[in-house]
């Protein structure tokens, strides 16, 4: 298996993902916040940024398919799991690996703005404004990168690398 070239280190993710946290509970000050995870890419952000948040906070899982294996993308997304709980009231935060072509997040916030939450914002990690197909709001953002595809920290290539501490890039 070929080795990643660094991106963004161990440390550097989880400075940033600390200031994300501050970031959303400052937009979100007396409530709950419900993060709802986009799996599976999304699930170590979301892991390290729950346990950063002060505060109530409940979390749930949605999964669609975007990609098929491989680095490039179908524009087709849909729906493989839904969330379990209702989202009526509720501050939603949408909890995203990385926001490419926007394609994905558009279609997750068409679905969850119809479930009547009280908020909702997202969260993603990672985003590649260069790629971008639809012009969805990301109220969070950890790091802009440009079109490269990269891996670890729950991002795969073909369902591999996504256990790897850092951030790293296959194509140089
Ligand atoms: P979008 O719908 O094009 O914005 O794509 C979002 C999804 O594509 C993400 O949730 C990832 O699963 C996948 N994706 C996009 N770029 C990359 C990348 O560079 N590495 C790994 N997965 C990626």
């Amino acid at each position: 298996m070929l080795s990643p070239r660094v991106l963004f280190d161990p440390s550097t993710l989880a400075t940033r993902v600390a200031d994300l946290a501050a970031e959303i509970r400052a937009a979100v000050p007396e409530d709950d916040i419900h993060f709802v995870g986009v799996l599976k890419g999304a699930v170590p952000f979301m892991a390290d940024l729950i346990r950063a948040v002060p505060g109530g906070v409940t979390i749930d899982f949605i999964a669609v398919s975007s990609y098929g294996s491989g680095t490039s993308s179908s524009g087709e997304v849909r729906m493989l799991k839904d969330v379990d709980a209702s989202l009526d009231g509720r501050h939603v935060v949408i909890v995203e690996d990385i926001v490419d072509t926007g394609l994905t997040l558009h279609y997750l916030q068409e679905l969850l703005r119809l479930r009547n939450p009280k908020s909702l914002r997202t969260a993603c990690l990672l985003s590649k404004p260069s790629r971008r197909k639809v012009d969805v709001p990301v109220e969070f953002i950890g790091f802009t990168i440009d079109d490269r595809f990269v891996v670890g920290y729950g991002l795969d290539y073909d369902e591999q690398y996504r256990n790897l501490p850092y951030i790293g890039c296959l194509d140089g």
